[in-house]
């Protein structure tokens, strides 16, 4: 299946929560990603403070305090205005128009049974999360990533069942109303506007495919329109459906792209978040991240300084496993089993490693603190350009559900 409107350049979007300052954990985890991914693609990030709000519907303040910060981490880390469009959900209310509008065509069954409803529920036992906008926050994640049909969704393990929703929900979509009236006839008159060299092996190769499944007939057809300047994106579109027996591909499905999941520890060992305490933010200056990263616990076998120990029993460890080099990692091996070895001087190397890559982020986050100013318009601007490709979007959704009067 071609998952991305062919002949388009691939479109990247992802979106964030905005709950707090972020830290080494959304560093490694996404934003380093995002990073590699604006200068490969066409990048749309976006602050999902209307996801935050699934969740912290009675603590909008934290969203509010978190967006521009949010926005400032995400520059500082290297996240590129030049490169990718940086906007806030909210602003762009297509993604509201097309909740509502799949809404309409999403089987309740579909929601219910996306894990993280269920898990999220009983892992925030303490919030009352059997709302409305909880069950359809996996739509609304789903017409984030259609209004821009995007072909790739950088996601963690987590979210793979979000796209997977997602392409259902265009699936269908696609299949209610990409058969528009008289589709037939408009793909024949598309057709004969694509030259009659080109017409004619169109017509062989589609017949080859639907006939006898020749994928490589297939591929060439995909070939030939994607080389055609002089018809319009709809019939393009139309052909491009009309090849596969189907009908217009409206919603294009998109496909997640798994983030290698970040081995970002805590500071304790366990998974660096900040309901567990563990964090070192972006923005925590040199000193206390020096201070925290010193008295982080060991492994609890070193007692004593000659008393040896076991790496693979230590939380500095996995920092070792990021930040150092194969020597640093041998020298830690054989002198912590050794007691060769103290603890504080196995932690130098973390401490300094740490200190250097905050040490530019800071700086950049420094700079775009002191200029509120530009943050808003880097975010305004890309709000206009988000919305102005969601409003395509959205266009041809509106007609196709019979909502262009005139
Ligand atoms: N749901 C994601 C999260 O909680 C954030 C998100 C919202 C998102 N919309 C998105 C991610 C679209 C990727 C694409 O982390
Ligand atoms: Fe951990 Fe290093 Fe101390 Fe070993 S020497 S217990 S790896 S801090």
């Amino acid at each position: 299946m071609n998952n991305v409107l062919p002949g388009q350049p691939l479109r990247v979007l992802s979106g964030m929560r905005p709950t707090g300052r972020l830290h080494l954990g959304h560093y490694h985890g996404v934003l380093k990603n995002w990073v590699q991914l604006q200068h490969q693609y066409e990048c749309f990030f976006f602050v999902a403070d209307w996801h935050a709000l699934t969740t912290h519907y009675e603590t909008p303040n934290i969203i509010e305090e978190s967006v521009w910060d949010m926005v400032v981490d995400w520059l500082a880390a290297g996240v590129d205005p030049q490169n990718a469009t940086l906007f806030i959900q909210s602003r762009v209310p297509e993604h509201a128009e097309l909740h509502v509008l799949l809404s309409m065509i999403t089987p309740l069954p579909w929601l219910e049974r996306v894990p993280s409803y269920k898990d999220q529920q009983l892992k925030l036992k303490d919030k009352e999360l059997d709302t409305y906008g909880f069950l359809g926050y996996p739509l609304l994640q789903s017409a984030d990533i259609l209004a821009y049909r995007a072909g790739v969704v950088p996601v963690g393990e987590d979210q793979v069942a979000h796209v997977e929703l997602t392409r259902e929900v265009a699936r269908r979509f696609n299949h209610l109303y990409g058969r528009e009236p008289g589709y037939e006839q408009k793909a024949e008159a598309a057709i004969n506007k694509i030259g009659k060299k080109a017409a004619r092996l169109y017509r062989q190769l589609r017949t080859a495919y639907v006939e006898q499944g020749d994928a490589e007939a297939l591929a060439k057809a995909r070939e030939i329109l994607e080389n055609q300047q002089n018809i319009s994106l709809g019939d393009k579109e139309r052909l491009f459906g009309y090849l596969e027996g189907g009908g217009r591909i409206i919603l294009p499905e998109p496909q997640p792209l798994l983030t290698p999941s970040s081995k970002m520890p805590g500071l304790d060992g366990q998974k660096m978040s900040k309901s567990y305490h563990n964090t070192i933010a972006l923005r925590d200056d040199p000193e206390s991240v020096e201070q925290r990263l010193r008295t982080m616990p060991t492994d609890p076998a070193r007692v004593r300084r000659d008393d040896p120990g076991d790496p693979e029993k230590c939380p500095v460890w996995p920092f070792h496993e990021i930040y150092s080099s194969e020597d640093t990692r041998q020298w830690v091996q054989q002198g912590c089993r050794t007691a060769g070895i103290g603890c504080i001087e196995c932690k130098q190397p973390v401490i300094e490693a740490v200190l250097a890559e905050l040490a530019p982020i800071q700086e950049r986050a420094a700079e775009f603190s002191r200029d509120p100013v530009l943050v808003r318009n880097i975010i305004a601007q890309g709000c206009k350009h988000a919305s102005d490709i969601a409003e395509e979007t959205l266009a041809e959704v509106r007609e196709a559900m019979g909502l262009e009067y005139t």
